[in-house]
């Protein structure tokens, strides 16, 4: 994903910026560019390419300056090239700008720009700002920067310098996070705080729709109508030592809270929201292959399995595309019928799982397509598969997968919309389906913050010894997938099933002491679960309930209700995992258990 560091102070800058990209590498990005000002102008350097390539062929001398902003770019509006990577210049050159985020209304202001006369050189909505930043621009950065804010509809963090102002750097932040760092005799500016790293005493955290104007010896703060505020700077000790964590008690907790930004930036790159129009260019199959596929076969372990299990039922149920889940160690060279028409998915997060490697394998010797979701475009997989859908959800240290989840089952979402397009598409659907998207960050942000719900259910359900979990149609791999989470990192023995399969012999389990937990948010399957729950009720069964905000019925049902708001059931997946995953963690913690590094768990299973 994309990175910003700004600098300027008494040092040369372009090493700080080359350091602050190489510590913001680990996002995964495509291009990356510098700009310093030197002699009156902003001197800009930029490509596609790897830091390590790029930084031989700037040159200190041309370069020489104290202060300047570096971007890692990950491509999403244009593809990777010298024009579309950042920075971006706005107006005749007097404006450098480097951004992190979708502006959503960019084409508007692209038309309007240009119908104002101003030529294009890239196809990113980052040079719409750039623009818009230096025909506002007065002489007050400021109120340039409120232009921004004031015209610009989406997430965006944006670092700009202008010529005129050799020292200053201005700092905008709407939705993604962006940081100053305060040194001795200079500062920065970075979306991340590993880049701030050796060089930052205090750091400060940007809050919503404010500007930062950043100088050698001084920070000022503005809310969006200009008003100076007075932020507090936390010191970088202390927030260093638990760097990773990002102030979360642990990994597990951090990812989780990661999703609502890892989801909007996945769809947002990969869907255009505002006209329901995908953005897969990279991807290897056309209209006319996708048409010709008899079968899509979805390949994966554990959790990433559950999400090939979402992505058949998806494909089938959005896309009338026949498709299945295979656990990928089941997957074997020889026993399974391939051949050109058939496409497999192989869906890891580490992209080095050997099961699913082997996987690949069987099927590239079986002559099939072959596509990764993965979040390592790097990796073994990454190597031997046709196209990456890279999901760009970023680091993952905790054992227990959490935000790689939600970013397998948004990718594989608009992977079945690519089968749609190509085999039945239908522009209403679409729409409707982008209105749930944009929702999706902010519902999940919604449910992350019930963490109580979850405590208090944690609280009942903590000494269980055994658990069942019950969803129903494209929510039957989300039981499976909040049963793992529990045994896993609680090590309750907890087992998931489609719910139409309880009466076939799970029932058998249902008692006092055996908690229930059962999902009944989607549409079409809500009704169909909780006549399930009637008949664990019943039986004595203790039921704790996935329902949707105002479902008072299923409310009435339960003992508990881990609440969530209503969203499109296809999409319901996606939000419907996160009191699962919030369930698991606080029974967890209740427990004592080593929460990121689950005992006889290994992050990546590099052997059959
Ligand atoms: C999930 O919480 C587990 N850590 C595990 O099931 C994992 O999803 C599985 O081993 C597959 O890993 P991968 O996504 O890296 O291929």
């Amino acid at each position: 994903m994309c990175g910003i560091i700004g600098y300027t102070g008494r040092s040369q800058a372009l090493p700080v910026l080359i350091q602050g990209i190489r510590l913001l590498s680990y996002r995964g990005y495509d291009s990356a560019g510098v700009s310093v000002w030197r002699d009156g102008e902003l001197r800009v350097r930029k490509d596609k390419g790897r830091i390590e390539e790029l930084a031989p062929r700037w040159d200190p001398e041309e370069l020489a300056g104290t202060t300047g902003v570096g971007h890692t770019r990950w491509a999403t509006h244009g593809a990777p090239s010298q024009p579309n990577a950042h920075p971006q210049a706005g107006g005749a050159g007097e404006v450098a700008l480097v951004h992190n985020g979708i502006v959503e209304n960019d084409l508007a202001l692209r038309e309007e720009l240009e119908a104002e006369g101003v030529r294009f050189s890239s196809e990113t909505d980052t040079e719409v700002l750039a623009h818009l930043y230096a025909r506002a621009f007065r002489g007050d950065p400021v109120a340039a920067a409120r232009e921004l804010l004031r015209r610009g509809r989406g997430a965006f963090a944006v670092a700009v310098q202008h010529r005129s102002l050799p020292d200053t750097l201005v700092a905008v932040r709407r939705g993604s996070p962006l940081l100053v760092g305060l040194g001795v005799r200079e500062n920065l500016v970075a979306s991340d705080l590993r880049a701030l790293v050796g060089r930052a005493d205090r750091v400060l955290v940007l809050g919503e729709d404010e500007i930062a104007v950043v100088r050698p010896e001084s920070v000022e703060v503005y809310d969006a109508a200009g008003r100076a505020l007075e932020p507090t700077a936390r010191p970088m000790a202390g927030i260093e030592q638990d760097l990773g964590k990002g102030g979360h008690a642990h990994y597990m907790l951090k990812e989780m809270h990661e999703q609502p930004e890892r989801l909007y930036e996945l769809l947002a790159g990969r869907l255009d929201l505002a006209r329901g129009r995908l953005r897969l260019d990279d991807l290897p199959l056309s209209d006319r292959e996708w048409r010709g596929l008899s079968r899509v076969d979805l390949v994966g372990c554990g959790t990433a399995y559950h999400a090939c299990w979402y992505g058949a039922r998806f494909l089938e149920v959005a896309a009338g595309m026949p498709a299945r889940a295979v656990m990928a160690h089941e997957y074997e060279r020889g026993s399974v019928p391939l051949g050109p028409d058939v496409l497999v998915v192989a869906v890891s997060q580490s992209g080095e799982t050997m099961d699913t490697k082997l996987a690949v394998e069987a099927a590239r010797a079986g002559q099939a397509r072959t596509l990764g979701v993965l979040n390592q475009r790097e990796s073994v997989i990454g190597r031997l598969v046709e196209g990456v859908f890279d999901m760009h959800a970023g680091l993952e240290v905790g054992v227990a997968s959490t935000k790689a989840y939600t970013s397998m089952l948004a990718a594989l979402l608009i992977l079945g919309l690519r089968a749609c397009g190509a085999r039945q598409p239908d522009a209403g659907r679409m729409t409707e389906l982008a209105d749930a998207l944009r929702a999706l960050p902010d519902h999940v942000r919604t449910a992350l913050a019930r963490g109580a719900e979850a405590q208090a259910v944690a609280r009942d359900i903590h000494r269980a010894s055994t658990m069942l979990y019950l969803g129903r149609g494209l929510d039957a791999p989300t039981a499976l997938e909040g049963a793992l989470k529990m045994k896993e990192i609680s090590y309750i023995h907890a087992e998931g099933y489609p719910a139409g399969e309880m009466k076939h012999g799970p029932i058998a389990l249902v008692s006092k002491e055996v908690p229930v937990v059962a999902l009944a948010t989607q549409g079409p399957w809500r009704d169909r679960m909780l006549a399930n729950v009637r008949e664990v009720r019943a039986r004595d069964g203790e039921v704790i309930l996935v329902a949707n905000d105002g479902d008072a019925e299923a409310g009435r049902l339960a003992d508990f209700v881990l609440r969530v708001p209503a969203t499109h059931p296809w999409v319901a997946p996606l939000l419907n995992v996160v009191p699962l995953q919030l369930l698991a963690y606080e029974t967890a913690k209740r427990r004592g258990c080593d929460i990121d590094q689950p005992r006889n768990l290994a992050k990546t299973v590099t052997v059959q």
